[in-house]
């Protein structure tokens, strides 16, 4: 299927003295959508930027803009954030105590809802609410830093979770994030991922468009 596969650069890799040119240059090099880690030192041991991050990607990319949020009581800064020109905004479930209100008010404040799921946390707290996200973001690393080995055995809870959207009849995203490299990307499609973070896999490289593309290809039958 044409463009059903989207490849999200995550900024966290990029030079930060450079950010603006850096969107410029992934959203020219063939991205499909800008990853935007948002992390507090409370849910995850690293600290990066509020809606601010957002709002300066917003100046320098058409593009649509997926934010992370890697933070304690998510619902408080979300408004701030679809404020900021978030398209999609992803809380993780083991910050959200009441996930059913917090997605909905995602919703209300006019970005798709996703949710993230760590990859010690069980995929069985996310049923409940499958038929009220656009996505669901599965961490493929544990959440705080860039570089990070992939952990295989998250493979199989995308595999897993891909048949349940489709036994429910779901057309919801499919999001890896952490360690996605040109090696493990076509296993992670194939298990049925939609939506491929990549960090360092892209920013460290030397040719971002190459890169880019070379995941494309790597993925094209999938
Ligand atoms: C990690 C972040 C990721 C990170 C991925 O907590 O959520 O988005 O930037 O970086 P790589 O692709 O280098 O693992
Ligand atoms: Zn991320």
């Amino acid at each position: 299927m044409a463009n059903k596969h989207k490849i999200a650069p995550s900024v966290l890799s990029a030079d930060f003295s450079r950010l603006g040119d850096e969107i410029k240059a992934v959203a020219q090099a063939g991205a499909d959508l800008i990853h935007l880690d948002v992390m507090d030192g409370h849910f995850v041991p690293n600290i990066t930027a509020g809606p601010i991050l957002v709002e300066a990607a917003r100046r320098s990319t058409g593009l649509p803009l997926d934010a992370h949020l890697m933070i304690e009581h998510p619902e408080r800064y979300i408004a701030a954030f679809a404020q900021a020109g978030a398209g999609s905004i992803s809380v993780h479930v083991e910050t959200c105590p009441d996930l059913p209100k917090t997605l909905a008010l995602i919703r209300q404040c006019g970005a798709a809802p996703a949710v993230a799921i760590n990859p010690a946390t069980p995929l069985a707290t996310i049923h409940g609410v499958l038929d009220q996200v656009k996505m669901v973001l599965i961490m493929t690393v544990n959440p705080g830093f860039g570089g990070q080995a992939f952990i295989p055995a998250c493979l199989d809870k995308v595999a897993q979770l891909r048949a349940l959207l489709d036994q429910r009849g779901l057309d919801v995203e499919i999001e890896v994030d952490g360690g996605v490299k040109l090696d493990n990307i076509k296993s992670l499609a194939d298990a049925g991922a939609t939506v491929f973070v990549a960090g360092s896999a892209i920013f460290k490289s030397a040719d971002y468009a190459q890169t880019i593309r070379d995941m494309k290809c790597v993925i094209a039958a999938s």
